[in-house]
Order: C-alpha cells, then structure tokens, then sequence
C-alpha cells in the first residue's frame, strides 16, 4: 500500500458525488468530473469525490448491477484523471456516518419541502398512472445528498445545474442545525461549471441528458467506442435550417452540440458559435464527433488498463481520514441533539 504524506490542511472543502446507478455520460463529465479535475489541479482545495452508491438504492436496482456500477465507476474516475493522491476517492457506503447523518436530517426535514423537488415531481408523475406505489427511497434521497456535504462541512458542492434544488435543501438544513441547534457547521455554496452546466439529451434536446435514460441513443456514455459516438451524433436532433448558431429556444439541438464543442475545447459559447458558423451540419456533426472522440479515447485506454488493486489502492489511500472527519461531524450533531 502506497504511504501517504502528513499534512495540516486548511484549504476550502470540495465535496461531490455521482450516484451509481449507470454507466456515466458526457453529461456527467462535462457538468462535474471537468470542474472537479480543475480544481483538483489547482492544488488549493481539500476536496473529497465519492461513488453515490447509496443513492443507487433510491429506486429498486439489481445488486449484481449494482456491484458493476461501483467498480466501472471507481475505475472511470481514476481514467478522466481524478487522482486519489489529491482528491479523496472513496465509496459512500465504505464511511460510516452516512446512515446516521440521514437520519439527524430527516428529523429536521419537512415533507412539503420534499415533494417541491423537480425531481421527484418528474418521476412520481412519470408513475402516477401505474399501480406501482412511488418508492419512499426518491422522495427522501435529497436529506441522503445534504447528508454526504454536511457530514464533510463542506465549504462548496462541485454540481450540474439539475443539483441546484437540492443544494437549497442541504443549505436549509445546515442553517437549521447552525441556528437551532448550535451546531458548528459551514453553510454549503454550489459550484456550477459556467458552460455546460445542463447538458441535454441528443435526440430530444429539451430534456436532460441523462445515464438512466431509456432511450441509449439520447447519451454520450463515458465508454462509448468510435462508431457508436459518430452514429449517435449524427442521429442527434437539429433542425432544417442548415446554419450553425446558438440560440438555446429555436435551436436546442445545434445549441447543445455547440454547448458540447465549448466545454471540451475549453473556449466560450461565443467563441464556439464563431469558429462553427460556416460548416453545414453534416460537417458540424462530424466535428463535434471528432471532439468527443478525441475526449474519450485516451480515458478509454486508462480506464481499461487498471486493475482492481489500482481501485483498491485509491479507495483505501485516505480513507482513516474522510472516516475521522464525518465522525467529527456525526459527534457535532449528537451534542447538538443533546444525544451526548
Ligand atoms: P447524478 O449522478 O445524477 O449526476 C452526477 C453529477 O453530474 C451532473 N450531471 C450533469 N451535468 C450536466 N449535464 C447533464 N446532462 C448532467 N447529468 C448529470 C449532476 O449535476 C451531478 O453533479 N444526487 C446526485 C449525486 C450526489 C451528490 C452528492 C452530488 C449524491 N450526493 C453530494 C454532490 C454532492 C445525483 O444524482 O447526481
């Protein structure tokens, strides 16, 4: 096992997560994993990244699945270039406190606030003609999300867009334990990328790009291969027009591959639209292919020369220390509740 170096840390906290419940998409790199590297190299944040697998259990899941979720995620994190000597690298359900802090926020948690959350309005009305009964497990799950930053006292949340609502839940409930009981806790600020913090699904541009969306061909996943990439675009949908802009309402489909093109050249929408402007888009599609391609490949091979003691290593590199900061926190909250 690799030994790690003593050192006092002061810096800001950075907590983020992705919960695993799928392959992971562009959508997932563009939004979170790219800031996060950033700031990871930026050498000035104390930042913690973890597997979500908690989170996977919101809604029912194959346990095989599951496992397989855990492991390709792990190792895809490591692939993008997230480095487990600079960003604490764990999975969820490895720390102990996590449970436990859900349940401290739960009590201070209020069901109207809960049900306001776009999230769970979208899927409880997605089910809402079947006979199924809407799993207690997605209602709940954004007190399981405020748990995982505040049991960090976390000082920002590395999120996409969709995240926002539930960052106003977490600041909420951290005002609630600062001002009522005494708990010494920071106050949690959102860290949104400022391009492509909502990347939208490839066939039907208003809705999300998302990693459980039925429909494989509206993502861009992490381990797609060359043909399936340049197929995906190129079924993606634009419109008649023929001419490359951005204007988000009369044209979410060129605007998001534009959105797709800015975030992985590192350059502004603007100048996105300006170096774009005069292909036709049968060669724009082909552009933003290369691009992503270009992304993919080398996390592609990284990824799939890691072995599991490569993961092991990293997961276990510093996990004494994230286990001791949510222990400070678990016992912050109990003398808080008058439990100690
Ligand atoms: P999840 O797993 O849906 O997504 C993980 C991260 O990826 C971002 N993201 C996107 N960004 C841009 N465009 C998209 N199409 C897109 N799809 C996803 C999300 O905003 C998110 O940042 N509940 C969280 C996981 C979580 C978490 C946390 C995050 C659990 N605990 C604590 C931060 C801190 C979720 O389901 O994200």
């Amino acid at each position: 096992m690799v030994k790690k170096p003593k050192m006092k840390n002061k810096k800001e906290r950075i907590v983020t997560g992705i919960t695993a419940t799928g392959k992971l998409t562009l959508g997932n790199y563009i939004g979170a994993i790219k800031n996060l590297i950033e700031y990871q190299n930026s050498n000035n944040y104390d930042i913690y990244m973890f597997v979500a697998d908690l989170h996977a259990l919101s809604l029912p899941i194959d346990p095989d699945e599951l496992r397989k979720n855990i492991k390709e995620q792990l190792s895809l994190y490591i692939a993008c270039g997230i480095d487990y000597k600079k960003t604490k690298l764990f999975k969820q359900s490895e720390i102990i406190g996590h449970s436990d802090i859900f349940y401290y926020l739960t009590v201070i948690s209020n069901e109207g606030q809960l049900k306001r959350m776009t999230q769970y309005k979208d899927k409880a009305q997605k089910n809402a003609n079947k006979t199924e009964q809407i799993p207690l497990g997605l209602l709940m799950y954004p007190i399981l999300m405020a748990g995982d930053i505040l049991i960090y006292n976390a000082d920002g949340v590395i999120v996409g867009q969709d995240q926002k609502q539930h960052l106003e839940l977490t600041r909420d409930l951290a005002e609630r334990l600062l001002k009522k009981y005494k708990v010494d806790i920071k106050i949690p600020n959102p860290i949104i990328a400022k391009e492509g913090a909502k990347i939208m699904a490839l066939k039907t541009p208003t809705k999300k790009m998302s990693k459980s969306d039925k429909d494989i061909g509206e993502t861009i996943f992490l381990l797609d291969d060359e043909e399936t990439i340049r197929k995906k675009i190129k079924t993606s949908l634009t419109d008649s027009e023929n001419k490359v802009y951005y204007d988000i309402e009369k044209k979410p489909g060129v605007s998001n591959l534009i959105t797709i093109y800015s975030s992985i050249k590192n350059i502004s929408i603007k100048e996105a639209s300006e170096s774009l402007k005069d292909e036709n888009y049968k060669n724009f599609k082909e552009i933003i292919a290369n691009e992503i391609i270009k992304l993919l490949k080398p996390i592609q091979d990284k990824y799939f020369s890691l072995k599991e003691k490569d993961i092991d290593e990293a997961i276990n590199y510093n996990k004494k220390e994230i286990q001791s900061t949510a222990n400070e926190m678990i016992e912050k909250i109990k003398k808080g509740f008058g439990l100690n």
